[in-house]
Order: C-alpha cells, then sequence, then structure tokens
C-alpha cells in the first residue's frame, strides 16, 4: 500500500490523529543523531517530509518530468497538467475563489517581495503608510523598508502586550488618512500568537485599507480560509507545510493581481515580446517569470492532501494538547522563562533556562538527540521588545508526541546540570 493511498483511507476529518501511524509516514523520524533517537523539535524551522510527498516528488522526476506550458510533447502537457492541478489543489486548501488567485513563487518572503514591489511601487507614494506589528519575521518587515527606501512611504508599529497579544487598540488608532496597507503575521514564529487576521482585516477594511497576510506559521498551526478570512494577500511557503523547499505560495484577490504589473520579466509571463514592447499574461502566469519550480509545486500539492486527509483541525487538536503538556513540563523545570502567552497561541515555545546562553544549551540537547531553535529567529526587532539577545525555541508539528517532550525535559534538566 502506498502512502497516498495510507492518507486517502484517514478521510474522517472529525478523528483524533493516529500520531503513532502519521510517524511512521515520515522516514527520517527513524534516524538517529549521534547514536539517540531524533527528536525534532524545530518544524518552525522546516518541517519533516512524509512519505507521500517523496514519492510524489520522485514519480514526477521519474515519470512525468518535462518544462511546463511550452512543449508540444506528451511529456511536458503530463508534467503541465500536473503542475496546474497543483495549484488547483492549492486554491482549495485555502479556499480560494479560484486557481488564478494562487501565485507559485519561491517562499513566503519572495511572496511578501512581489507584493511590496509590484502592488507597493504602484499603488503607494511618499508619504503614505504602512502598518507593521512588533511581532513581524523579517520576511514581513525588511521587503517594506525596501520600498520605504525606494518611495519613502512610513512604516507604523502595532505594539504587543507583554504575554505576546497584538495590541488591537494601537492598531485600531494608527488607522489615519495616509494609511495605505496593513502587513500582519498570521502566526508569530516566536510567541506561537495567532493572531485575530480576520478581525484586523475587517477593521482594515472599514478603512478602505487592504491587508497583506503572512501566514508561513499560521497555514501550519491555524488553517487559512481565504473566503473567510477576506485578506487581500496571503503569502505562505511550502517547507514548513512537510512539502518541499523552494516553493512558495501568494494569493492575491483577482481583480487587484489583475491590477498589478509584472515582478519580475523573462520567459512564460508574456503574451507577445518585441523590442518596442511586451505584452502580459494574465495572473497567476503573469507573475510566474521563468522556469517554475515545477516539481516542488507538486510535491505542495502531495503535502496538502496529506495533511488535508488527516484533517487540521485533527492536527490542531494535537498539537495543542502537546502544547500544554509541552508548558506545564517546562514550567516544572525551575528557572525556565517561556517568552509568549498568549490565548489560543500555536504550538511554539520560546524559552531561556535561566541566566544560561540559549546556544549552549541547544548544544546540550543536541548531543541528545534534541533539534531545536535558537536565535534571534529573524525577529530582531521582536527580540529587542522581548528584552533578549535570542531564545531557544521548541515547535512542535503533528508527528510529535510525548516522548518529544519528555526528551526535551530531561535535556533541559541535563544542560542546567552541566551548564550550571
Ligand atoms: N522562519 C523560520 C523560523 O522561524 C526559518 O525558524
Amino acid at each position: 500500500m502506498t502512502m497516498a493511498k495510507v492518507a486517502t483511507d484517514r478521510i474522517d476529518q472529525t478523528a483524533a490523529l493516529d500520531v503513532a501511524a502519521a510517524r511512521a509516514d515520515f522516514p527520517i523520524l527513524k534516524e538517529t543523531v549521534y547514536g539517540r533517537p531524533l527528536v525534532y523539535l524545530d518544524s518552525a524551522a522546516s518541517a519533516q517530509k512524509p512519505r507521500a510527498v517523496l514519492d510524489a516528488v520522485q514519480e514526477a522526476y521519474e515519470k512525468r518530468y518535462s518544462n511546463v506550458h511550452r512543449g508540444a510533447h506528451r511529456l511536458s502537457q503530463l508534467a503541465t497538467d500536473a503542475f496546474e492541478e497543483a495549484r488547483e489543489t492549492v486554491a482549495r486548501f485555502i479556499n480560494a475563489r479560484s486557481a488564478d488567485e494562487i501565485i507559485f513563487t519561491r517562499n513566503a518572503t519572495e511572496a511578501i517581495n512581489l507584493v511590496a514591489a509590484s502592488y507597493g511601487r504602484t499603488f503607494l507614494a511618499a508619504g503614505d503608510e504602512i502598518v507593521l506589528t512588533e511581532m513581524e519575521h523579517h520576511a514581513n518587515i525588511v521587503p517594506w523598508q525596501l520600498l520605504r527606501d525606494q518611495i519613502g512611504v512610513v512604516l507604523r508599529i502595532v505594539p504587543i502586550d507583554d504575554d505576546g497579544v497584538l495590541r488591537l487598540d494601537s492598531l485600531a488608532a494608527l488607522f489615519g488618512p495616509r494609511t495605505r496597507l496593513v502587513a500582519v503575521t498570521h502566526c508569530s514564529n516566536v510567541l506561537g500568537t495567532v493572531n485575530p487576521v480576520q478581525e484586523i482585516v475587517r477593521l482594515a477594511h472599514d478603512h478602505g485599507v487592504p491587508v497583506v497576510v503572512d501566514g508561513s506559521q499560521g497555514i501550519v498551526h491555524a488553517g487559512a480560509d481565504m473566503q473567510a478570512m477576506d485578506a487581500d494577500f496571503y503569502a505562505f511557503t511550502g517547507h514548513k507545510l512537510y512539502g518541499p523547499s523552494g516553493i512558495g505560495v501568494l494569493y492575491g484577490k483577482q481583480d487587484l493581481l489583475e491590477r498589478m504589473p509584472p515582478y519580475q520579466g523573462g520567459g512564460e509571463m508574456i503574451d507577445h515580446v518585441s523590442f518596442a514592447k511586451t505584452t502580459f499574461k494574465t495572473p497567476p502566469h503573469r507573475f510566474e517569470a521563468g522556469t517554475p519550480p515545477i516539481v516542488q509545486a507538486i510535491g505542495l500539492a502531495a503535502a496538502v492532501r496529506y495533511v488535508s486527509a488527516l484533517g487540521m483541525d485533527a492536527i490542531r487538536a494535537h498539537e495543542q494538547a502537546l502544547l500544554a503538556e509541552a508548558t506545564a513540563a517546562l514550567e516544572q523545570v525551575g528557572g525556565v522563562r517561556i517568552f509568549g502567552r498568549a490565548p489560543g497561541k500555536a504550538a511554539i515555545i520560546s524559552f531561556l533556562v535561566g541566566s544560561l546562553h540559549p546556544y549552549d544549551v541547544a548544544a546540550v540537547l543536541d548531543r541528545d538527540g534534541v533539534a531545536v531553535r535558537v536565535g534571534q529567529h529573524c525577529a530582531e526587532p521582536l527580540m529587542a521588545r522581548l528584552g533578549v539577545d535570542g531564545t531557544a525555541r521548541a515547535s512542535f508539528a503533528l508527528y510529535n508526541d510525548g516522548t518529544d517532550v519528555e526528551a526535551l525535559v530531561k535535556a533541559i534538566h541535563k544542560a542546567k546540570r552541566l551548564l550550571g
């Protein structure tokens, strides 16, 4: 039985997640690190891949590989069909109105850069204001700073409270006559805070302001329904959603995309080219210059089918139970300080152990096979707000279980003994 078959067998969305079966779908979890079982708690940086994704990628290369949208031959047709089916699969997953609203990019960062470069340079002008938040990842800060340096827009920053909750009152107070865009993360990669994006979108739309959502973590931990959320743009990446690296998605409302100029120029995105003038394709192809990430898109579609078959609600319930278990266990370890206490947060725990340097803690954990991320997590302004140089971060995924929590806690005790 192939993994794809296993996945379609698990179609009952209300069933609890069978974690043991899910773990068995991820070959890398059988690997050891320094002779110890791998305890992978770094899925917010990049998630591991199920067999269904690995098989889809392998099969695409072995049986249906060619360039897309170009060839007159059979293989090209098969590859094109698979690539465009991947777009349809992603559109259904996020409940977009049309697959034409799905642009394939390299990652979420490129998706946000696309909005800043194309929408930003076309529709914003010097003195216009873009609202960001204190908890943004660099991917949702730097593209807007580049735009600021190019055309003179002004960045306004919404603060967070000490629990890591976004101050919606401050956000509401920031809207003024020059507010032109809100760019906000769906879920903080450091704090786990899941922002009320639907409410934020409603508020922004009441002021006639469009919203860009960085969904890199949110799509994984909270799910995303474009028609319910009503965001104007939503960016996410494949590799955190159990898919391949090198593939991201920009969802954009069709009427906006149709009014936006190309982001990059080249093959694939043109209609006609002469030295005097070039005309462009309609979206999404207008924004996909050059050979796209063909097999990566096919792999992402396999990942989307995999998590859909497990059930996003079941995955979320499992992660929430693990978060509660891990938080309680870490609180029992004397001196552990957790950053981010927002109600309903996702299963991401940033922490410090007493005055120990997080890199030292992570090194001890690593020797026990426990993989966590450490540092500033591409969120330097947030670190400044928290008053720390960096933290360790354990992030949980559908394949983690209570033994991973036990291993984490045991390794932290060891770090305290060795380093304290
Ligand atoms: N943005 C990724 C993280 O949070 C890399 O770790």
